[in-house]
């Protein structure tokens, strides 16, 4: 299913992780590629690999994206 970015993701500042230029866009395409772990997510976008601010931010994304699969899979089948 494709879905464009919500209002929230679009008052968002545009990179998560400046030292790498990565964006919320990139780490939710590499989640969906199977980027499931911080250690996965870090190896396909680099995010979190510089100076490390961003790190926070960045497992904050994964666990919401995390959080949001959990809830569909508990859904899934019953519409
Ligand atoms: S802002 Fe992400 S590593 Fe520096």
């Amino acid at each position: 299913m494709l879905m464009g970015p919500s209002l929230e993701e679009l008052m968002r500042p545009r990179k998560v992780c400046l030292c790498r230029g990565v964006s919320r866009a990139d780490l939710r395409r590499a989640m969906e590629e199977g980027a499931t772990t911080l250690a996965q997510l870090q190896r396909k976008t680099l995010a979190g690999t510089g100076c490390g601010s961003c790190l926070l931010e960045v497992i904050r994304i994964l666990h919401e994206y995390l959080e949001e699969q959990k809830k569909n899979s508990l859904f899934e089948g019953l519409s």
